[in-house]
């Protein structure tokens, strides 16, 4: 059997788009699997949306689309972001996916039917119900006043006045914030999953305290075994028994042989890792189940200190006692905070949108650098700071880095048509320092030390340039007789950078492709970078690798986003000769006008385009379904950025040209076009106006 890596990141909610908190864990995850890949280990990388819960059904039900048709038009905006950071899922899934829907309820089934005790039990408990929405309420759903500051609108399960955590029977005047109206207290039968069984408690005890997490999120753990916080505030002894079912309606997986009730999300949500990992094993004609048996595969979750009880405790005990594989560990990492310094007031806002980075053509390797110069194995907070960020990526990555190829290629290129020399003896000695270093950086990286990897490779950097710095290649250039040495120094600098690529390959992908392209060779690994390149290889043109930060695109990042009210954009300032500055155009008949297929569309989502800053992508719902009968959408890309941001269309009505030819744009395929208004001067008269139909049409009415 061969050893076989099995990667995740969090499932994130199909809620909302990306923040940067998500592209961090991403790019922390990507870096050591595209380490692995490097060290030729086999992994398989996969993630997937997490669609279930009330939250996500409530707001598809605010929007006015099914629960599905608005994770897919979460889902459709992924893509951009992904490839935009470089980052390598091999699956994306969905946790409302078949294999999911299977996979929970086989996991269920066999906690239930255990052999040596069922895990499940049912307890009827007593919980708020909205009489009017016909639904048992969450408790962020509730509202009312704290028992304790007497603050006003607090949710149910802690107020944010004064900090007290205390159960939602506890607010004064409760009321639902759905429908307004009063809860009322109903029971209702719930399932539990008996994690306070001494067989579960001795498992986790052993699981969590065995070395394998990190020793700070033991150390968290153990207190958890003999204390817990329960939900109206007061304490109890040891492990409770956990929570697992909902009633309908829920958006969810239902419970086998419970008709109405569902599985709570977080039962569902880690089974969607296993679910996308057999996604894709169907997708390469694998057997799973053989997959899972292999005893040299390894398991690795990447997570957030946010959700550390759901993956530490109740994850491996789901997968323990019903007969299944436990991971080999869970890898949390802590927040990132973003702090701009002095210089970056607050009222210019402190939030870091991926997408506005993308857009602004920042690098996106900037980025992982960046973070990567941060990251460590430790569970600990880090901090975006825009200085900082422009200083490492300028002086480190640039001024140390690049720049040791962009002084020796311009004197191999121009005096030796690109052909390495003989390495020098000071040379030999220096790039041996430099491959001696592989075994520590090998290290530092399989142990996400990854601030350490840099520093050191940075280290290493400074050598190659003191090299450069004491054999001043210029002046050999100058100097008669020395172009042999002239040619051994640049080939030292060279071949220094090739190793160098090779140890920020997992963190800079990009960068080093156009290396290997630069200097002609195999794609690197670290198994190959003992290879020597032979004296009379013949390099590549060099052409500017990376450019510097620019404080301005810093500037325009931390700008707050600019909500242009498009009705006060478009001043009249000179009388029209002409209608909306130009000609009616000339008549068409009935017939001609029959041909346009107009049609009412529901924005479903709407978001920036990485890469553009015209454009607005949007996912809508015109009303079809597709082969299967299932409601499908369309993606439409519309050039109205410049007067829209993205939330202020999200649940829209507007009309589609619906049977416009689709048309292949640089960002995808745009299927049909949204009707806007506009003055034909858009310089003088800007403003676009985005068309929306009177209350009461419907996605699909054909406009006549
Ligand atoms: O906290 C969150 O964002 C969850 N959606 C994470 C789920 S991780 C896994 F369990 F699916
Ligand atoms: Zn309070």
């Amino acid at each position: 059997m061969t050893r076989q890596l099995f990667v995740t990141t969090a499932l994130p909610y199909a809620n909302g788009n990306f923040h940067i908190g998500h592209i961090m864990e991403y790019i922390q995850a990507d870096i050591w699997v595209r380490f692995q890949k490097m060290m030729g280990r086999p992994v398989d990388f996969v993630c997937a949306d997490d669609t279930h819960g009330a939250p996500i059904m409530i707001a598809a039900e605010k929007a006015g689309v099914t629960p599905q048709q608005f994770v897919a038009g979460i889902a459709a905006g992924r893509k951009q972001y992904l490839d935009g950071f470089h980052i390598g899922f091999d699956n994306w899934h969905s946790t409302d996916g078949p294999e999911n829907h299977e996979l929970a309820r086989q996991i269920y089934r066999d906690l239930r039917d255990n052999p040596e005790g069922s895990l499940i039990e049912t307890r009827v408990i007593e919980q708020f119900f909205d009489p009017e929405k016909n639904m048992f309420l969450p408790d962020r759903f509730i509202k009312g006043e704290c028992p304790k500051c007497h603050a006003k609108d607090q949710y149910g399960d802690n107020c944010e006045v004064c900090g007290t955590v205390y159960a939602p029977t506890d607010l004064i005047n409760p009321y639902s914030a759905l429908s307004g109206v009063k809860p009322e207290l109903k029971s209702s039968e719930h399932f539990f999953f008996k994690l306070s069984d001494p067989r579960c408690v001795a498992f986790l005890e052993n699981w969590t305290q065995d070395g394998k997490l990190q020793p700070e999120v033991a150390n968290k753990i153990k207190e958890w075994f003999t204390v817990r916080t329960n939900p109206d505030g007061s304490t109890s002894e040891g492990l409770g028994d956990w929570d697992i079912s909902r009633d309908a309606p829920y958006f969810g997986i239902e419970i086998p042989d419970a008709p109405g009730k569902y599985f709570y999300v977080w039962l569902d949500a880690p089974i969607g890792y296993l679910a996308s990992l057999k996604n894709l094993c169907t997708q390469r004609g694998m057997d799973y189940d053989a997959y899972m048996a292999n005893p040299e595969l390894k398991q690795y979750h990447f997570i957030g200190k946010d959700i550390v009880t759901f993956h530490t405790l109740f994850w491996p005990a789901t997968l323990h006692f019903s007969g299944r594989k436990t991971p080999d560990n869970v890898f949390v990492h802590g927040f990132l905070t973003v702090h701009n310094g002095e210089k970056m007031s607050k009222s210019r806002g402190t939030g870091l949108d991926p997408l506005k980075y993308l857009s602004l053509g920042m690098n996106p390797e900037w980025l992982r650098y960046y973070l990567a110069a941060k990251l460590s194995a430790r569970n600990e907070d880090i901090d975006f700071n825009a200085d900082d960020f422009m200083s490492r990526v300028n002086s480190d990555l640039i001024g140390k880095f690049v720049n040791i190829a962009s002084r020796a290629a311009g004197f191999l290129s121009k005096r030796f048509d690109g052909k390495l020399g003989v390495v020098p003896e000071d040379g030999a000695a220096l790039l041996h320092q430099l491959r001696i270093e592989r075994t520590s950086i090998e290290m530092m990286y399989e142990g996400r030390e990854y601030a350490k990897a840099l520093r050191e490779t940075m280290l290493l950097a400074d050598r190659v340039n003191a090299y450069v710095d004491a054999n001043k290649p210029w002046d050999l250039a100058k100097q008669a007789g020395q172009e042999a040495r002239l040619q051994g120094v640049c080939t030292v600098c060279i071949k220094a950078f090739r190793v160098l690529t090779c140890y920020l390959k997992p963190v800079l992908p990009e960068l080093a492709r156009q290396v290997e392209t630069f200097l002609k060779i195999e794609p690197l690994s670290f198994a190959n970078i003992g290879e020597p390149l032979d004296a009379g290889h013949v390099i590549g043109t060099y052409q500017h690798l990376m450019q510097r930060v620019d404080v301005k695109q810093l500037e325009a990042l931390f700008e707050p986003p600019a909500l242009i009210e498009p009705a006060q954009t478009a001043t009249t300032t000179v009388a029209d000769t002409k209608p909306g500055g130009e000609d009616i155009a000339p008549t068409i008949s009935i017939e001609d006008f029959a041909r346009i297929d107009l049609r009412i569309a529901k924005i479903v989502a709407c978001q920036a385009v990485a890469g553009s800053t015209k454009l607005l992508q949007l996912t809508l719902d015109v009303g079809e379904t597709d082969d299967a009968g299932q409601p499908k959408t369309r993606n439409v890309f519309s050039g109205i950025a410049s007067c829209y941001q993205p939330e202020q269309l999200a649940g829209k009505l507007t009309v589609l040209v619906a049977n416009l030819a689709p048309r292949k744009m640089k960002f995808g395929i745009s299927d049909g076009m949204v009707l806007a208004a506009s003055h034909a001067d858009e310089k003088a008269q800007p403003g676009i106006y985005v068309l929306e139909p009177s209350a009461g049409a419907r996605p699909g009415m054909r406009i006549h």
